[in-house]
């Protein structure tokens, strides 16, 4: 695994992530159903990610550009980090008491194995299609994130940040195995809303479940605050989509935002309050963000 950056400032970080003993499934106090939607998001990275992972390793095995290469290796690492981190959030919130998602792990688990029987050139736009939605999704929340982190628990946030950090720090690695193996825009964009329509079907019935067991799926309550999470999402995320299907865009061409920039400094020097942010004001550049102790 690498301990150096890529020619493409990618870093495999080796960062682990403690939950409190009091760990609360609605980590974000003010927003249940927002936590609930993330915590959907999360139980199915383990199943999704080593998905992305088997097509690039697959694909890889027809690319001889030692630069490609390279990078695909860190982004194989960076991601299989990512799934590691979440299972032991996943592990976690299972254990506050709710078994049924084992149901939902084995569902999910069932629907990659579908998916690794497709072709490799539809296993890849999926992946580059997912990474576009991962791009998007990152900036989408890390420039709201007083919205999103506000007093949310800071293992949590911090884990998500990281995650986002990362996605955006190896944008450009599926979207290059694609292009170099198969080329083309309309079967990439394709990949782009198959993977969404894919995606929201893992994760719906997830929070549905953590909805239901919490007793307050159906009510009119729920209905509106999921539509105004949406909303808030789909507003930022849906035209980023758009734009980053369009013929002749490539990931290099979206600008990191400070915030991952600040972010992957510290870490550089090697900042170990990263991994707890203090979430009281998320306006902060993350140096602002850093624990007092
Ligand atoms: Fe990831
Ligand atoms: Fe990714």
């Amino acid at each position: 695994m690498s301990e150096r950056k890529t020619p493409q400032g990618v870093l495999v970080r080796k960062v682990h992530f403690e939950f409190p003993e009091d760990f609360q499934p609605c980590w974000h106090p003010d927003k249940p159903i927002f936590s609930h939607l993330a915590n959907g998001a999360s139980l199915f990275l383990p199943y999704m990610e080593p998905f992305i992972i088997h097509s690039v390793r697959e694909a890889i095995k027809q690319i001889e550009d030692p630069e490609l290469l390279e990078e695909a290796r860190a982004w194989m690492a960076q991601e299989a980090h990512h799934f590691k981190q979440h299972r032991r959030f996943n592990e976690a919130l299972i254990a506050c008491g709710y078994p049924e998602l084992r149901e939902r792990e084995e569902a999910i688990e069932r629907g990659y194995n579908d998916l690794r029987k497709r072709s490799l050139k539809y296993k890849m736009a999926y992946t580059a299609g997912f990474e576009v939605m991962a791009l998007s999704i990152a900036h989408t929340l890390l420039e709201d994130r007083e919205y999103f982190f506000k007093d949310a628990d800071p293992s949590t946030a911090s884990l998500w940040m990281w995650h986002l950090i990362e996605e955006i720090e190896h944008k450009n690695l599926a979207f290059d195995v694609y292009q170099h193996l198969f080329g083309g825009h309309l079967y990439r964009a394709y990949g782009i809303l198959s993977a969404l329509m894919h995606m929201v079907g893992m994760i719906r019935p997830t929070y549905i479940a953590l909805l239901k067991k919490d007793g307050v799926w159906g009510r009119w309550k729920t209905r509106w605050a999921i539509k105004k999470v949406v909303f808030r999402l789909f507003v930022s995320f849906l035209p980023r989509t758009i734009l980053y299907a369009l013929p002749g865009h490539h990931p290099s061409k979206v600008k990191d935002p400070e915030f991952m920039r600040e972010w992957v400094a510290l870490y550089d020097q090697g900042e170990e309050g990263l991994l707890r942010l203090d979430t009281r004001d998320p306006r902060q550049t993350p140096a602002g963000m850093l624990p007092a102790s």
